[in-house]
């Protein structure tokens, strides 16, 4: 009989610093069953999408979302009566055909009867480029509530407002100011990049270094995106839960908000990634983009943002717009 190597050992590897940090090397729905109803605050992950990445197994779409609900009851079951759950998925896509996986979760927890409350974006300015369809550019975060009475701390997260001297032109208020002096609400549309390819790509010498929070894991979070949701729907001392851990980005902006923290992950590569992460933030040695942080917008008259001279000439390219 062949062992497999990689098989994960179950169990808590190592309580992070401090007793309130566990990064959990196991199996997802089993791990979840040894935990106590009501545990947590927030519920924050991107499960895996069934696209057939390296920690995956593609199988029907059906297999997916069957075996997605039962990790789905747990974590309700888990979650506090005041607390979320944020779903954070993309697209499942079979021969060219997409499947906007919210669209789907959206069932499985509205049969549990928990609720909505907002359908995030995050758009990201870059990815691959598609040939036989427009470019994906955004994914979800479906934000749901167990109940009515759940924790939202709308000052923790405000953005400057692009207007702030704005003042009331009409009726009782003329003249007053109409903005909030912390500022305004971040809206459901965020603009989180997952590395500074706004600096790395207008700087390609430096590209290396300014992937301030890039690892090996194929697809892990922006912290900033973590800890927006963090500080929004939870307070400080709440527990927080990233089931499908990956390299422990929603564990990072978790410690660093003063928020206790557990993760599940399978993989012990990444548990090890994680796990050296969160020791390089506690000793001030990790990068991480700061939240809130313009994204950048190249000036016009950057080289890069200008129209180069090979394309001023139309009769130089083929029918794809390629330069012949
Ligand atoms: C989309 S990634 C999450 C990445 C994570 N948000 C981060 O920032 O690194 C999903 C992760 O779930 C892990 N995973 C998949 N199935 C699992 C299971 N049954 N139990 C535990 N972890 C699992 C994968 O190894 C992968 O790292």
């Amino acid at each position: 009989m062949t062992m497999k190597v990689e098989e994960p050992i179950e169990g808590i590897i190592k309580q992070l610093y401090r007793a309130d940090h566990q990064l959990v090397l196991g199996d997802t729905f089993k791990t979840l069953k040894t935990f106590d109803d009501q545990k947590f605050d927030l519920v924050i992950t991107s499960p895996p999408y069934n696209v057939g990445k390296e920690y995956e197994t593609k199988q029907s779409i059906e297999k997916y979302l069957e075996q997605q609900e039962e990790v789905i009851a747990e974590l309700i079951r888990v979650t506090s009566n005041k607390g979320s759950i944020c779903w954070q998925v993309g697209n499942y896509v079979d021969k060219g055909e997409i499947f906007p996986l919210d669209i789907f979760y959206y069932q499985i927890f509205k049969k549990y009867g928990l609720k909505l409350r907002n359908r995030i974006i995050w758009h990201f300015g870059h990815g691959l480029h598609a040939s036989k369809r427009f470019s994906g550019r955004y994914e979800t975060i479906l934000w749901f509530t167990k109940t009515d009475d759940y924790i939202f701390n709308l000052d923790e997260v405000r953005v400057p407002s692009k207007y702030p001297g704005k003042r009331h032109f009409k009726g009782p208020k003329k003249g007053q100011l109409s903005g909030n002096p912390k500022g305004k609400n971040p809206s459901d549309i965020w603009e989180i990049v997952i590395r500074d390819w706004e600096k790395s790509l207008w700087n390609i010498p430096n590209v290396k270094s300014n992937h301030p929070e890039k690892t090996e894991h194929p697809c892990q979070f922006p912290v900033e995106l973590v800890e927006r949701c963090i500080l929004a729907l939870t307070r400080q001392g709440s527990w927080v839960l990233d089931p499908y851990a990956g390299v422990g980005s929603a564990l990072l902006a978790s410690i660093k908000n003063e928020r206790n923290a557990v993760g599940i992950e399978k993989k012990k590569k990444y548990v090890s990634i994680a796990e050296q992460r969160i020791k390089d933030m506690k000793e001030g040695k990790l990068k991480l983009r700061p939240i809130n942080k313009p994204v950048h917008q190249p000036k016009a008259t950057d080289k890069i943002a200008q129209m180069p001279k090979e394309w001023k000439n139309p009769s130089l390219f083929n029918n794809n717009g390629k330069h012949e």
